[in-house]
């Protein structure tokens, strides 16, 4: 199976923002976050953009799996991708939450964010962010690993239904998805690096799949969601008033899902 990835374009575009990129893109490899992790603690710190066509240990938020890239006759069922680069932004949080407002403003006007930045098609989920960082030095390497559904996958052993992106723009495959996500991507790490969260607050909203409806929360608090607050952090409103959720660790679901059967 050939794949035609356009890693040279992408890597016109995204140089000039980000000099010193490179562009690889693999047949195989265990996980590209966990690739990018072991360069950057092995002092490889230039930006970088790791493609693989299939993982065998891809990883999620809160420790669970990541499958995709199940191959589907000559197309690719998903795209898996990490993006890794040194950042110095003066306040980290929101990050996720502006990672996952740029993927899903490229991708299509109908896919919500369910926070903090799992993507959502209606009550089924298409995309996810891991976000992990490294400290070398006193610098920090940011590996922002980004899975997209692209093709109907087997729903067996997911504690939520997916969805695809090939329901929405039916032509879809795998370079057509990263060329449409990773530029707008760069440019907004690149915003996000200099201004923070703040100013993306508003355009959250307009995409909060949660806001105004009754979540739980893995934390025990249970409320009705009122969107984020300046820093990113879930906003809560329970019956001992407004909680924050920010920690990364704490999973929230919207209450009208059935909660014993999903996954991410
Ligand atoms: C989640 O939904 O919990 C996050 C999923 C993130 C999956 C992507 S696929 C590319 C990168 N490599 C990984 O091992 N994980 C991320």
């Amino acid at each position: 199976m050939t794949i035609r990835w356009s890693a040279e374009t992408l890597w016109e575009q995204v140089e000039p923002l980000l000099p010193g990129f490179t562009v690889e893109i693999l047949p195989q490899i265990d996980s590209t976050n966990t690739e990018l992790m072991r360069r950057a603690r092995a002092g490889q710190l230039e930006p970088a953009l790791l493609v693989a066509e299939h993982q065998t240990a891809g990883r999620g938020r809160l420790g669970r799996d990541w499958q995709s890239g199940l191959v589907k006759d000559e197309a690719l069922a998903g795209l898996t991708f990490s993006l890794g680069l040194v950042l110095k932004p003066a306040d980290w949080s929101g990050l996720s939450l502006a990672v996952g407002l740029s993927v899903v403003q490229s991708l299509h006007p109908d896919l919500l964010l369910k926070w903090p930045n799992d993507v959502w098609l209606g009550e089924r989920k298409l995309a996810g962010i891991l976000i992990e960082t490294a400290s070398v030095g006193d610098v920090r390497y940011a590996v922002i690993g980004i899975g997209i559904n692209l093709l109907a996958r087997d729903a067996t052993g997911l504690r939520t239904p997916p969805a695809a992106l090939a329901e929405l723009v039916p032509d879809i495959d795998a370079p057509a998805a990263l060329s449409a996500v990773l530029l707008p991507l760069v440019h907004a790490i690149l915003r996000f690096e200099t201004h923070g969260f703040a100013q993306l607050r508003e355009p959250f909203h307009t995409r909060d799949l949660l806001y105004g409806r009754v979540v739980t929360c893995t934390d025990g608090t249970i409320g009705q969601a009122r969107g984020v607050d300046a820093g990113g952090a879930l906003l809560v409103h329970t019956s001992h008033g407004l909680q924050k959720i920010s920690s990364a660790e704490v999973s929230v679901r919207p209450s009208s899902m059935s909660d014993g059967s999903a996954a991410e």
